[in-house]
């Protein structure tokens, strides 16, 4: 669950999980003896020791993705404590400084994560199901079983096989040998991912082949052929074959939890992605749905992922892009290595293809998210936007000390007086500007790094781009800036290529 890519997806996906897990849920209720154990850094390694089995959710206090879980947690740790043998259930605050320590032993970069550890802690997956109590409690209770479940009856087949998940079943004539033993430590090694079961009997599998001896693999799964059968036991092989049948041609993205794991993938990919919004109900929905996944099919192996969302369920990605609810159907692609995004409103069914074609030949124009330029700028510190940071920054031939601020941002509260008093230093100056941007307002070119807020920059009259590392103090920066300031004008060298790019 830990969402590490920061590119644009680390906003995107925050806000695509947030929705995706369905409607906000009752307030977490304080419950008296919670079933939940609570972990710290003094009894963590004592109390993961006594269990061959425990499940921890690595907290903040402030996240809110894991303020939504909580309440679903408490409830699936009821329940499980109930189970024979009881499986435990716990959370641990990985952003207290005591705590720290043994989070980053575990790798924890996102809030929440959660571990299934097992064999006394020796070994850590990370838990990929979903987040409603119900569905936690079957996933974890599969989790605690073994690797790869037996089907012997068609009923085990029904408990294994479902239409919301992909379950990978192997067909053996016996369970020995090379292929079977292969298939076993792909399920150890992918457990937490997929549901793995083995039968000696295809006739009990729902779809497929049933006169099938094996050894053969059949992969069911909820969305495009439904199941597909492989052959290879290399465990190399098996995993790759997984890996990519386990992709949907299409994510979908509407308010059915059971697709979180399908959208985790989604975003988690290295591709470049296609995003098509539009209302589910409507008539022309499966015109739609089919002309993107003619174009999906046309990009299968290639470096972009597709989505069907929900335009009903989707208002913080429209507010995100800035674009309304009577604009969609609507497709957007964010491009994977430079985050540029591109949009097309009103779209229709037959443009899909043409789009992208368009946008393959790089035709297309990328969106760029500005707030307005500012018709009066005369307070010292100028206001800079997207839109105007080219004319201010680049092409003023001039020497640009920028702030890149959060309006919530206490640390750019702080910084604001004296950023006016270095600004007011340099009034006489006409070489010199200070100025700052909200950079939650507007996109922020690749070229400036921006880690958090505060992020500071100077560009100098030829275009050098160097970041301020410096102490935030009105004498140091005045001294920075005098340091590096350059007195030409000239700015046809190396400001070039930015120019080129914004
Ligand atoms: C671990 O220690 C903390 C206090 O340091 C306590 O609140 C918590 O209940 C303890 N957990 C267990 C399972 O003993
Ligand atoms: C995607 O692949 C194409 C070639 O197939 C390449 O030109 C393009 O740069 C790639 N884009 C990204 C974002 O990797
Ligand atoms: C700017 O110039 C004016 C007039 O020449 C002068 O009075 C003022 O002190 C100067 N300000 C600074 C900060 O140097």
């Amino acid at each position: 669950m830990a969402i590490s890519r920061v590119s644009i997806s680390f906003f995107v996906v925050a806000l695509f999980l947030a929705t995706a897990d369905g409607e906000e849920g009752e307030e977490a209720a304080v419950v008296e003896g919670s079933a939940v154990l609570t972990l710290d850094a003094s009894n963590f390694s004592e109390v993961v020791a006594k269990h061959p089995f425990i499940v921890v959710e690595f907290y903040a206090p402030w996240c809110v993705l894991c303020k939504k879980l909580d309440p679903e947690y408490e409830k699936a740790a009821a329940v499980l404590s109930e189970h024979d043998p009881p499986i435990i259930l716990a959370k641990f605050d990985a952003d207290d400084e005591k705590n720290r320590g043994l989070a980053d032993q575990f790798g924890i970069d996102g809030f929440p994560t959660v571990k299934i550890l097992r064999n006394q802690g020796k070994s850590a997956q990370e838990y990929k199901g979903p987040r409603k109590a119900e569905a936690i409690v079957q996933y974890l209770k599969k989790q605690a079983g073994p690797a790869s479940a037996e089907i012997k009856t068609v009923e085990d087949a029904g408990n294994y096989i479902d239409y919301k998940t992909v379950t990978i079943v192997g067909v053996f004539p016996e369970y020995t040998g090379e292929e079977f033993e292969n298939f076993r430590a792909v399920a150890e090694k992918l457990r937490s991912d997929y549901v793995f079961a083995h039968t000696l009997d295809a006739k009990l599998l729902p779809r497929g082949d049933s006169a099938v001896k094996g050894p053969a693999v059949r992969l069911f799964k909820p969305f495009d052929e439904l199941f597909m059968d492989f052959e290879d036991f290399s465990t190399d092989a098996l995993e790759k074959f997984i890996e990519v049948a386990s992709v949907p041609t299409i994510t979908i993205f509407n308010k059915d939890p059971s697709n979180h794991p399908f959208l985790m993938k989604f975003f988690n990919s290295p591709n470049s992605k296609a995003l098509l919004f539009l209302r589910f109900n409507s008539y022309k929905f499966d015109v739609y749905k089919s002309k993107l996944h003619e174009v999906a099919e046309l990009y299968k192996g290639k470096n972009i992922s597709f989505l069907i969302g929900d335009s009903e369920n989707s208002e913080s990605a429209f507010e995100y892009f800035e674009v309304k609810d009577d604009q969609a159907p609507l497709i957007i692609l964010l491009q994977e290595d430079d985050n540029k995004k591109y949009i097309k409103t009103n779209v229709e069914p037959d443009q899909i293809a043409a789009w992208l074609k368009d946008y393959q030949d790089g035709k297309l124009t990328p969106f760029r998210k500005s707030e307005p330029i500012p018709v009066v700028n005369d307070e010292p510190v100028k206001v800079v936007v997207a839109d105007s940071l080219r004319d201010v920054v680049f092409n003023s031939g001039k020497n640009v000390f920028l702030e890149f601020y959060a309006p919530w941002c206490e640390h750019c509260k702080k910084l604001a007086p004296i950023l006016e008093e270095v600004a007011i230093s340099f009034k006489n100056e006409t070489d010199i500007v200070i100025a700052k941007m909200d950079a939650t307002a507007n996109d922020v070119p690749k070229e400036f790094d921006i880690p958090g807020y505060p992020t500071l920059y100077f560009v100098s009259a030829s275009g050098k781009r160097l970041p301020y590392d410096g102490e935030r103090t009105a004498e140091e920066i005045i001294d920075f800036v005098q340091k590096n300031r350059e007195t030409t004008s000239d700015t046809t060298t190396s400001s070039e290529s930015i120019k080129d790019e914004l």
